[in-house]
């Protein structure tokens, strides 16, 4: 039989697989409520207007909120052949309150519908992760706090290189997160604009009062070009492109903590409550929730490098390639929304094994710098020289197999005669760490400061 919606111009029904290559209901049913608050307003704006009687937007309203508590009793019957929510939505309005539902679109299209429908869908993931990134936010700072003044090696290259406390470690953590939070609310700010009424592509000639729906709908205003209005999905890809940074951040601090738990560094502790055990090895236990978190920007990055193909080379305005954005931006916002989640649940579990750190400070002589700093400071020398003469000194240390402050003075000073008893006092990792106060450095003092600093600018 010919389709309900348009069946003036068609004789028979698609053929199964047009059906079921076409339907999107599937996965845009997630939008039913964006998709019914849509409609609402849209009718509320038509009655304003006088293009729809009193009478007939009262049936309207009545008659979606009736559709929006079926649906939410899960008494409604979702149909492949009504393709997608929007028109879902409209034929059982139909058979609810008959005749007026046929006079809601008026004035509008799927294609303004659906590209409202899912910013506001868009606009409330963004909010919910907000709130999230939020929480883990505060983990992070908390923890930083606490562990101000924990000395831990630094690292770069993955290799020794100074020492700085575990608090100023996760402190750099909450700057990403605080530019993630950053960039979704740009995205926030630059998808809300309504483009409700832009109708199919050109605009209506009906008499429509677009801000109006624009505000019911909590919208800064109108989307300003009918045709870019139903043809732009650039918040979308905005969105995954946010996303898929936000998960590299994740991705970094999870293999971090892969590292940090293992038994070689043994940095932190992660209780049972984030760890699972092996089904063959009893003595595992195992960060998979830190591994999966880690694996999480392939399918984020995958999302917006889907997307972005899709739209890659569509001429103006809509193609039916564009219902290809949904399950990606679903399945992005869903999968970082856990990873978000399940991350600031370890960053609050994880505790740092304060010995273990400190016992890594004796490897990879992570106070070189300092020494190469006295010996400019006290002695006078260029930093190159200084750098040359602590080269040669960690290298006599590496023949004896022991730490720069464990060197005899005597053996100090056949490599640099005028080196004194005061070197010592710059080689423990605790001196290093207490002498970075420069603005962001790593002092423990700065670190307590930069904590609650970050709390007024995050919190
Ligand atoms: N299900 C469609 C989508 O997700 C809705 C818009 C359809 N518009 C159209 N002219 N076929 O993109």
């Amino acid at each position: 039989t010919a389709n309900e919606m348009w069946g003036g111009r068609f004789a028979a029904g698609p053929a199964a697989i047009m059906e079921e290559i076409n339907a999107s209901i599937g996965f845009d049913k997630r939008m039913y409520a964006q998709d019914i608050a849509g409609s609402k307003a849209h009718c509320a704006m038509l009655v304003k207007q006088g293009i729809l009687s009193e009478a007939d937007g009262t049936a309207i309203t009545q008659g979606l909120d009736k559709v929006l508590a079926e649906i939410e009793a899960g008494a409604f019957e979702f149909k492949a052949s009504l393709e997608d929510i929007h028109m879902n939505v409209e034929a059982r309005l139909k058979e609810l309150i008959g005749e007026p539902a046929g006079r809601l679109h008026t004035a509008r299209s799927r294609n303004d519908q659906v590209a409202t429908d899912f910013r506001l869908w868009l606009r409330d993931a963004i909010d919910g992760l907000e709130a999230q990134l939020k929480t883990l936010h505060r983990a992070l700072i908390d923890k930083a706090d606490k562990h101000a003044d924990v000395v831990m090696p630094g690292f770069t290259h993955l290799q020794s290189a100074q020492p700085v406390t575990f608090g100023h470690h996760l402190l750099a953590y909450v700057e990403m997160i605080g530019r993630d939070r950053g960039r979704l609310a740009d995205c926030r700010k630059r998808l809300n604009e309504c483009p409700l009424g832009a109708a199919a592509l050109a605009g209506t000639s009906f008499p429509t009062d677009r801000h109006a729906t624009a505000q019911m709908l909590g919208f800064d205003g109108p989307t300003h070009n009918s045709m870019d209005s139903v043809a732009a999905r650039d918040f979308a890809m905005e969105f995954l492109a946010a996303a898929s940074i936000t998960a590299v951040h994740l991705s970094r601090l999870a293999e971090e903590i892969v590292i940090w738990a293992s038994q070689q560094f043994n940095f932190v502790h992660l209780t049972d409550a984030f760890t699972t055990g092996s089904s063959i090895m009893p003595q595992k236990k195992n960060p998979d929730a830190a591994e999966l978190i880690r694996a999480k920007p392939g399918r984020i990055i995958g999302s917006l490098n889907a997307l972005l193909i899709v739209m890659k080379g569509l001429p103006m305005t809509y193609g039916k390639d564009m219902q290809e954005d949904k399950e990606v931006t679903f399945d992005a916002a869903d999968n970082l929304s856990l990873a978000v989640a399940a991350m600031a649940g370890m960053v609050e579990d994880m505790e740092p094994n304060k010995e273990s750190m400190r016992a890594a400070l004796v490897d990879g002589f992570p106070t070189a710098t300092d020494l190469a700093d006295w010996l400019v400071r006290v002695l006078g020398l260029p930093f190159r020289d200084a750098h040359h003469v602590t080269g040669s000194l960690v290298a006599l240390a590496e023949k004896q197999g022991v730490t720069l402050d464990a060197l005899s003075l005597a053996d100090m000073q056949t490599v640099e005669p005028r080196i004194t008893d005061d070197v010592f006092s710059v080689l423990s990792a605790d001196a290093s760490v207490n002498s970075r106060t420069s603005f962001g450095g790593t002092a423990p003092a700065n670190v307590k400061a930069a904590a609650s600093a970050a709390r007024e600018r995050f919190l």
